[in-house]
Order: C-alpha cells, then sequence, then structure tokens
C-alpha cells in the first residue's frame, strides 16, 4: 500500500489542515486542491513566516514538490495571481511546479456581486460566507454555461460566453453602478492574465495518473470541512463542493486506487465561522476562552469563529462519510486551562437520545448536547512532541475520542509550528 493520503476536515472546517497538511507534503512528491476555492484559508507557519494559502495548494512551500489544482477548484483568476505574487515576494518560486487544469471554473467579480446580493435577500437566513463568489461560480458550472480557465486562451469564445452571462445575469447586471457588473473590464482583465496562466495549464488527470503509474506519492489537500459539504453537511448552511472524500474524485479525474488513506483532521475542540447550526457552541466566557488562545479568526476573512466543546456526534458522521483511517488532532494545547473539559457524546433531540446526526440536519438547530465531562489537565503542553510526555489526562482524552470514533490517532498538534506536532 502506497502513501496517497487525502486530508479532510471532519468539522466546519480551520481544523488546521493547512498545518498537517505541510507536515504530510513531507512525505509526497505532488500536493493537490480537489475544491472549493479561496474561500479557504491553510495557514502554514515556517520559521517567522506566516503563509496563507487560499488557493494554492500547501505543498508549494517545498521547493521540491510539484502541486495541482484540480477542475473541481472553483479559481478567482485574479486572487490566484495576488497569491502567487505574495509567494514570489517570500522567494516561493512556483515556475514550473504548479498546474491548473483546463476544465476549473472561473470565479469572476460579478459572482461576487450576485453573491452580495443573494446574501442580502437572505436577511437574517444569510449563509455569512466568505464572500469570495463561491456559491454563484459554483451555480454556474452546474448551469454548464461557467467560464473555465481554458477559455482564457480562446478570446472570441470567452466574449462570447461573457456576453451570455450579459443576458443570463442582466437582473443582476443591468444599470448597476457596481464595478463588478462591469463585463468589459472582466473581459479585459482575464486577457491580460491569460499570458500568466498558459504555461500552467495541463491535463492534470493524465499527469496525475502518469506520476502514480510511476510510483510517485500524491496528498490531496482537501479545504473546508465534512459539515460544510454541500450534499452531506448541514445544508443550506454550507459551502458549494463536496468538501468529502469524494470530492477527490471528481474534483481532480482520477480513480478510486490512486488514494490509500484518508486522514481526517479534527480540532480538540470545535470552531464554526459563518451561520448555521452549532449544538456546542459555546456563548461563555469558556467559549471566549478557546477563541483567545486558539486565535480563532478567520484566517480567509478575519471573522471571530464560534468556538464549543468537541462533538462527537458530527465526528462518527464524518469518519463515516470520508472512511477515515486515522485521524490528526490539533490544537490540544488551546484545552490546557480548563479544570473541565466536555464532550459531546449524543443529542437529546424530542426527548429521545440520539448517538448519529438527525434525519433532518436541521433539527441540529434544536438537538440539546448530551456531555460526558472529562477532567482538564491544566499542564502546558504547547510544544510538546512525544506521545508519553503528554499529561496523563490529556492522553486519556485523545483515547476517548479515538476509541469512540474507532480509528487510531496519527498526529496530535501542539502548536501552530512544524515541531510543535507529535507523531504517533
Ligand atoms: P485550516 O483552514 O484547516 O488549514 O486551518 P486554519 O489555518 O484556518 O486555522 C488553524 C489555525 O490554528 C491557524 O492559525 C494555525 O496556525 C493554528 N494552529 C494549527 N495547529 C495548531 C495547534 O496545534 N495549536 C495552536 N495553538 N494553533 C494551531
Ligand atoms: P478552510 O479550508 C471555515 C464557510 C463560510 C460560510 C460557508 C459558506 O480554511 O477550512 P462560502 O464562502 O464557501 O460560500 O461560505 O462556509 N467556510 C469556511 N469556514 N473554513 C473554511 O475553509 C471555509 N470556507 C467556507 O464561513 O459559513
Ligand atoms: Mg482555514
Amino acid at each position: 500500500m502506497g502513501n496517497n493520503r487525502v486530508i479532510v476536515g471532519c468539522q466546519w472546517g480551520d481544523e488546521g489542515k493547512g498545518k498537517i497538511a505541510d507536515l504530510l507534503a513531507s512525505d509526497a512528491d505532488i500536493i493537490v486542491r480537489f475544491q472549493g476555492g479561496a474561500n479557504a484559508g491553510h495557514t502554514v507557519i515556517v520559521g517567522d513566516t506566516k503563509y496563507i494559502l487560499h488557493l494554492i495548494p500547501s505543498g508549494i512551500i517545498h521547493p521540491d514538490k510539484v502541486c495541482y489544482i484540480g477542475n473541481g477548484v472553483v479559481l478567482d483568476p485574479v486572487a490566484c495571481k495576488e497569491e502567487l505574487d505574495f509567494l514570489v515576494g517570500q522567494g516561493v518560486d512556483y515556475h514550473g511546479r504548479l498546474f491548473i487544469s483546463p476544465a476549473a471554473n472561473l470565479v469572476l467579480p460579478y459572482h461576487k456581486l450576485i453573491e452580495a446580493v443573494e446574501e442580502e435577500k437572505r436577511g437574517a437566513a444569510w449563509i455569512d460566507t466568505t464572500k469570495r463568489g463561491i456559491g454563484p461560480a459554483y451555480v454556474d458550472k452546474v448551469a454548464r454555461h461557467g467560464i473555465r480557465m481554458i477559455d482564457l486562451f480562446a478570446p472570441d469564445r470567452l466574449k462570447k460566453r461573457l456576453d451570455f452571462q450579459r443576458q443570463i445575469k442582466s437582473r443582476y447586471l443591468e444599470g448597476s453602478a457596481d464595478e463588478r457588473a462591469d463585463l468589459d473590464r472582466t473581459y479585459e482583465t482575464l486577457l491580460g492574465l491569460a499570458d500568466l496562466f498558459r504555461p500552467m495549464v495541463v491535463d492534470v488527470s493524465y499527469r496525475l495518473h502518469q506520476a502514480y503509474r510511476e510510483g510517485k506519492t500524491i496528498l490531496y489537500e482537501g479545504a473546508q470541512g465534512t459539515m460544510l459539504d454541500v450534499d452531506l453537511g448541514t445544508y443550506p448552511y454550507v459551502t458549494s463542493s463536496n468538501t468529502t472524500v469524494g470530492g477527490v474524485l471528481t474534483g481532480l479525474g482520477i480513480g478510486v486506487r490512486m488514494i490509500d488513506e484518508v486522514v481526517g483532521v479534527v480540532k480538540a475542540y470545535t470552531t464554526r465561522v459563518g451561520a448555521g447550526w452549532f449544538p456546542t457552541e459555546l456563548v461563555s466566557d469558556i467559549g471566549d476562552r478557546m477563541r483567545d488562545r486558539g486565535a480563532e479568526y478567520g484566517a480567509a476573512t478575519g471573522r471571530p469563529r464560534r468556538c464549543g466543546w468537541l462533538d462527537l456526534v458530527t465526528l462518527r458522521h464524518a469518519v463515516r462519510i470520508n472512511g477515515v483511517d486515522s485521524i490528526a488532532v490539533t490544537k490540544l494545547d488551546v484545552l490546557d486551562e480548563f479544570a473541565e473539559i466536555k464532550v459531546c457524546v449524543a443529542y437529546e433531540l424530542d426527548g429521545q437520545r440520539l448517538g448519529q446526526v438527525p434525519l433532518d440536519l436541521a433539527a441540529l438547530g434544536h438537538a440539546k448536547p448530551v456531555y460526558e465531562v472529562l477532567p482538564g489537565w491544566q499542564r502546558d503542553t504547547s510544544g510538546v512532541t512525544s506521545f508519553d510526555s503528554l499529561p496523563e489526562k490529556a492522553r486519556t482524552y485523545l483515547k476517548f475520542m479515538a476509541d469512540d470514533l474507532a480509528v487510531g490517532i496519527c498526529m496530535v498538534s501542539t502548536g501552530a509550528r512544524r515541531n510543535e506536532t507529535i507523531m504517533v
């Protein structure tokens, strides 16, 4: 069995996938993104430099690795250029080792405009998206009138496609003073970016198969988290892609044999940014302490993240859906100061105890968590690098989680830096 691993977030995103991807990238030749877009914010800290990656796989920081962005990603070419410029400014040379699928749909300014209008219309029921145009771009893809990376190199076709947009999106665009409604300008911007992207566009599916056959190792870096999956998450408070393991195959054009292992990333507690049900949320001093200690502010948008205890019910859902083989537990150190640590083991719903997510996930809105209370370790674990050096109560906490989920723990993260990790 090879080491071709998928990294998938098991909660509502921001589990620490960036850090784990950076570590696992050392064992891989190739790192790929298969879904999502610049809504992601994956933090990797190397020495004094903090990289927040949105579109580009975290592996780009390793100078010897090759990175791919698959057809399942919605790519904002302007945001991508900004990210590339940032990387170059940090001394990261991406030339010849970053490739993009011709079939990746583009996120364009009018998608962000539409998203803003829709969010406003939703009123109190807003999703509180990242405002990166993700939803409307995926809508266009599925409606079969998206504009794709390959269209950048066919100006006439691009123009026709934009003209079609002008017709079908007239209710958003016509008469709008917002510069994002200006499709002529978008056309010019895209033509101006064509030369930047031309050398990067390759047949990603073909290249990955070739590499696989040559024995190269691939790391599939998921974005968002299981509970934000458009099919299997807390719909409609989700993102617009399949964040779960199924997205790997369709988002890259590969077969199931090219995956050997699924690593679920689990934060030692739960966070969620944006609107939507969150049974273990703590709107209290404890939640505030988690936010402070864990610096829980969005890597993409800076929004404060909502914080709460670990929720094993949603984690069971995530482990099952993704076929998680082992979990990487992150941010254990954030729990260091608490005297008691609660873990949600079931929900109480309409007078019944429920060990699995309800049929209607909207019921999470009134599900009452049933907690098991574990003693806190109240000792500093930050930077601990061996399992045996952890306080016994911290080990008990980890064991409790792993036993419940019936998975092994492959890593425990005790700080944001590379070396602040226990490799189990
Ligand atoms: P991602 O979207 O899943 O990659 O996660 P984010 O990068 O959005 O958020 C995770 C945050 O936690 C980042 O600021 C990381 O630098 C930080 N982080 C990752 N692992 C740890 C850890 O074990 N302990 C602490 N204290 N911070 C961590
Ligand atoms: P990473 O990869 C956390 C959330 C948004 C919103 C919902 C829909 O860093 O874990 P969207 O802009 O995708 O239409 O927003 O999904 N969301 C994330 N939350 N981490 C992310 O990515 C997220 N990407 C989207 O806050 O609730
Ligand atoms: Mg993030």
